[in-house]
């Protein structure tokens, strides 16, 4: 078993550009824990299975499902979604998948496989409390709500696609307020987690106190 860094937080907190940062810095690999839900809703939907779908359905479907991350793109069944599933109608699926107990059994052995053999710093929404509690670092990344929708306005507008702030503003309520309140692995801050709030600090700034915390 590698060393785990894990790192949860709500939407738009800048969990991915932090985690992609820190594994560089430290040459561990990245896990995108949120890219796997989001693959496994697409492949839902493709399939015509609704939320309200039973688990059996559901874990039937995703049956010899594969998803793969290669150079930083992310395979479902060995094709490229990395642009798919990052529109915020893929997040909104995502989300309402990932409180199906069938979909959170599928992928829990698949995030922890990722850090058999690697080092790895994974994000996500459960990584400190149930995916991997016993790793060797634990953050929990905040900000404002107001923050978190800027970001997450600015991450869409440069992928190309058509949002407003206030679009961006309801996506982030809405699911985090379904991630958190969900039964399932909902998204909290563990006791042990190092808490950062992002929302005046620049990407520098919080690299450093990540890397500070970890001892580097
Ligand atoms: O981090 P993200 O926005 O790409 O995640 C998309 C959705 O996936 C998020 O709204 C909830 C779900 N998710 C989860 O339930 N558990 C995780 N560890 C990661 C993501």
């Amino acid at each position: 078993m590698g060393k785990v860094i894990a790192i949860d937080g709500p939407s738009g907190a800048g969990k991915s550009t932090i985690s992609r940062l820190i594994a560089g810095k430290l040459g561990f690999q990245f896990l995108d824990t949120g890219a796997l839900y989001r693959a496994t809703a697409l492949h839902l939907r493709r399939k015509a299975i609704e939320p309200e779908s039973h688990d059996i359905e559901i874990l039937a479907a995703l049956n010899g499902v594969t998803i793969n991350f290669k150079n930083g793109r992310v395979f479902l069944n060995g094709e490229d979604v990395s642009e798919e599933i990052r529109t915020t109608e893929a997040g909104h699926y995502a989300s309402v998948f990932s409180a199906k107990k069938a979909v959170r059994d599928f992928l829990l052995q698949i995030q922890r496989d990722a850090a058999i053999e690697n080092d790895i710093v994974a994000e996500g929404r459960d990584m400190t409390t149930v995916v991997f509690p016993s790793a060797w670092k634990k953050f929990f990344l905040d900000a404002s709500e107001e923050g978190r929708a800027r970001r997450r306005y600015l991450q869409l507008k440069e992928k190309g696609m058509e949002i407003t702030m206030d679009e961006a503003l309801r996506d982030v309520q809405e699911r985090d307020k379904r991630d958190s309140s969900r039964d399932l692995a909902p998204l909290k801050r563990a006791d042990d987690a190092i808490y950062i709030d992002t929302t005046d600090l620049n990407l520098e700034e919080v690299l450093k106190k990540v890397l500070e915390a970890i001892g580097n």
